[in-house]
């Protein structure tokens, strides 16, 4: 054995590792290109809450054909929605366009738990199509994939790698030139991707990401990095005036991406699914966790607006309600009233790289009472995290 056996055997793994990535995702894209939510007329003047007729009114005055597709049925898309909305009077929109005053601050929300696989990820994908989608004031929502997993960015971003799009990681590690006049903050802002939602735009995270972690040990070792933390909060703070709400996934881990998210947040959501096992690993994390916040503080973080737990991926059974008992007995005022539920809809859905808020129900190919379900507890979910943010402006607009 020697080294340059060694150096050629990790070439070879990644190599193949890249490849099939590379393989997998083309795939991926080529079975689901992803379109923009469809609504029927019934889904449309429900959603928009308006008769029929008056959908038709105002549908022909934003100038839109709702039969021009192939099979001639009635639909329009999201776009073509906000459209119909913006034409409304006042009187019949169901809420006015959200503004956010010079006193409220964007919202910076954390998805974190160093557990994997407990929906951070689904659940950072649904609350922001949720909160784009489901409320009438349009919220501004930014995603950031801080995981080098880039599973979040498969979701709204599937194509940003092979275009050459900037990754988040590319920002934080400087890896661009400015052109001539340019301004890094018309390369962040440039590097949240639009979406097939109108109001939601993400940060996407590349595979090249993954050298994140290796790059920051390397400038703070070299003493090149004084405030390591701080990155990804200047990055949000150069676009903080084009978004209301902004999500950040991060991955199962506690490292500088997952400290950088945790600085730049205002506030913390824990997802944690109901096992003997996740509970057992979230309350080790969170015995730790006092840890991280002394960096944190250190570092000026300036305190959190609201940290929560939200049950994630929850089945009703006797065993669940004896764990959630107990949980309500060491962590109640900290968690959500509602959960996040087991659904076969979100999983077909997230197997189709969507959420149950990026599609309507009759694009659901499967049972549309399951689907349906699915979208009124992520709207529960959702609402429940929005009422926080709203308490949160509501203070600041006093203060
Ligand atoms: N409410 C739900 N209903 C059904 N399946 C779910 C639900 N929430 C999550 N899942 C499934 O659980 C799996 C893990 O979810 P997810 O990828 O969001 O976890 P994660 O915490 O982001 O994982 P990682 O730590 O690897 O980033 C996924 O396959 C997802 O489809
Ligand atoms: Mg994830």
């Amino acid at each position: 054995m020697d080294t340059q056996h060694t150096t050629q055997d990790f070439q070879h793994l990644k190599q193949g590792a890249d490849d099939y990535i590379k393989r997998r995702n083309l795939r991926l894209l080529a079975n689901h290109r992803k379109e923009l939510r469809n609504y029927t007329r019934a889904e449309a003047s429900a959603y928009l809450g308006i008769d029929a007729k008056t959908l038709d009114k105002y549908v022909a005055a934003a100038d839109i054909d709702p039969r021009r597709h192939e099979d001639s049925q009635w639909s329009i898309d999201i776009a073509e929605m906000y459209r119909v909305r913006d034409l409304l009077p006042e009187a019949l929109r169901k809420e006015p366009k959200f503004v956010r005053s010079d006193k409220q601050q964007a919202q910076v929300m954390v998805i974190q738990n160093q557990k994997g696989g407990v929906g951070k990820t689904v659940s950072a994908a649904t609350i922001a199509s949720g909160l784009a989608t489901e409320f009438h004031q349009e919220y501004r929502i930014g995603l950031i994939d801080m995981d080098g997993q880039a599973t979040l960015s498969m979701y709204y971003a599937p194509e940003a790698e092979q275009e050459g799009n900037l990754s988040v990681g590319d920002l934080m590690m400087r890896n661009f030139d400015l052109d001539e006049g340019e301004t890094f903050e018309q390369v962040v802002s440039e590097a949240f991707l639009e979406t097939t939602v109108p109001n939601l735009r993400i940060l996407p995270a590349a595979q090249s990401d993954r050298a994140m972690e290796g790059w920051f040990h390397e400038h703070v070792f070299s003493h090149q990095l004084p405030s390591p933390y701080s990155l990804l909060s200047d990055i949000i703070d150069s676009v903080k005036h084009e978004f209301d709400i902004i999500i950040i996934d991060t991955p199962p881990s506690l490292g500088y991406a997952t400290f950088n998210a945790y600085f730049a947040a205002t506030s913390v959501v824990f997802p944690l699914s109901i096992t003997e096992n996740d509970i057992d690993a979230t309350c080790s994390y969170f015995s730790y966790i006092p840890q991280v916040w002394a960096l944190l503080e250190n570092a000026n973080h300036p305190g959190y607006d609201f940290m929560k737990i939200l049950l994630t991926n929850h089945r009703d059974s006797s065993t669940t309600t004896e764990l959630m008992n107990n949980l309500y007995d060491y962590f109640g005022p900290y968690l959500y009233s509602k959960e996040f539920k087991h659904s076969e809809a979100i999983r077909q859905a997230s197997s189709l790289l969507s959420t149950v808020f990026d599609m309507s129900k009759s694009e659901y190919p499967k049972s549309k009472a399951t689907f349906q379900s699915a979208q009124q507890n992520g709207y529960e979910v959702t609402s429940q995290i929005l009422r926080d943010i709203l308490n949160v402006w509501r203070e600041q607009e006093q203060a």
